[in-house]
């Protein structure tokens, strides 16, 4: 069957580079042309051309242009997945994100609009699309359990209580914007000197809206939504430092949650190398 609409379709964001543009070309080589259409998700339409030159243009990669950040970007990319490749999703990497080292209103405003605005408004349209036993992957990382760790016991208990709902998930990031304005980041019981706090909040918030949203739609096609890191890596983000682990590792770490069996995954769990983590842990030596 050649139509679209029965191959199985993943979309990876933010996968002109780095650990995102891994993953495509490792699904690339593993799946059949015939039956898998890979979305390599690019903010830039010419960098995303770029990337699908250097895998060498397999026919079954194709760029999506789509800037997280944006909701324009994400219905025009949502509408294009309709008309062009049979509107139904069985894998969504949610890989794009971005940090900044500045600690501003600027930066938070920025690095959450991408990092957890943009994969909430991103989930929020694309879950119609998503096909029966989907996975919805959120990419985190363990700086965000490394700031609960460090906040106050009544902050971390906030983030990662069962009774939380997306709207005080929302306050609670707002609150947090607010706070670098207003200087009072410690009232609140964040940590200062928590390394890359805004980036770890965006990513500690991502993984409570993960456990939210697979809450939400766990009775839904029996999609499964869960968060990954990929581990500490060697891309761009961390300016290719010497002690990070080779990429490939972080691409692995992603992928064995879009191959791992179902029963092997517990519904908006944190993982790291296909083992469950804690969401609040101490920084780990590198
Ligand atoms: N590297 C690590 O050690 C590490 C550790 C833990 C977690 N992670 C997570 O792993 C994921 C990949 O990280 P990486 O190291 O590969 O980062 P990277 O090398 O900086 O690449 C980031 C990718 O995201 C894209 N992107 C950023 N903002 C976007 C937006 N608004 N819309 C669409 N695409 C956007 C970038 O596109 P442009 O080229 O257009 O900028 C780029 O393709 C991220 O979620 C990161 O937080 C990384």
């Amino acid at each position: 069957m050649s139509s679209t609409e029965q191959k199985r379709t993943i979309l990876v964001t933010g996968a002109n580079r780095g650990i995102g543009f891994l993953i495509v070309k490792k699904l690339a080589k593993e799946s059949p042309p015939n039956n898998t259409i890979i979305l390599l998700g690019s903010r830039d339409l010419k960098r995303g051309e770029d990337a699908l030159i250097q895998l060498g243009s397999p026919s079954n990669v194709h760029v999506l242009h789509l800037d997280t950040s944006s909701r324009e970007s994400i219905i025009r990319a949502k509408d294009e997945v309709k008309q062009k490749y049979g509107g139904q999703l069985d894998v969504v990497i949610n890989n794009a994100a971005i940090t900044r080292k500045d600690l501003n209103v600027d930066a938070a405003r920025e690095i959450l609009g991408t990092n957890y605005y943009g994969v909430k408004i991103l989930n929020e349209y694309l879950f119609p699309l998503m096909r029966e036993n989907g996975r919805i992957i959120n990419v985190s990382s363990r700086v965000g359990s490394n700031v609960l760790y460090e906040a106050s016991q009544s902050l971390r208990q906030k983030y990662t209580t069962s009774t939380l709902t997306k709207y005080q998930l929302d306050q609670l990031v707002e609150e947090f914007i607010s706070a670098i304005d207003t200087n009072t980041l410690e009232h609140l019981g964040y940590n200062i000197e928590s390394a890359d706090l805004i980036y770890g909040v965006s990513k500690a918030a991502l993984n409570a809206l993960t456990q939210l949203e697979a809450y939400e739609w766990s009775n839904n096609n029996s999609l499964l939504v869960v968060s990954v890191t990929p581990g500490y890596c060697a891309t761009d983000m961390t300016g290719h430092a010497p002690d990070a682990r080779p990429a490939e590792l972080g691409a692995d770490s992603i992928l064995y949650m879009v191959n791992a069996p179902r029963s092997e995954l517990r519904n908006g769990g944190f993982y790291r190398d296909g083992q469950q983590i804690s969401l609040i842990s101490a920084r780990i030596s590198r």
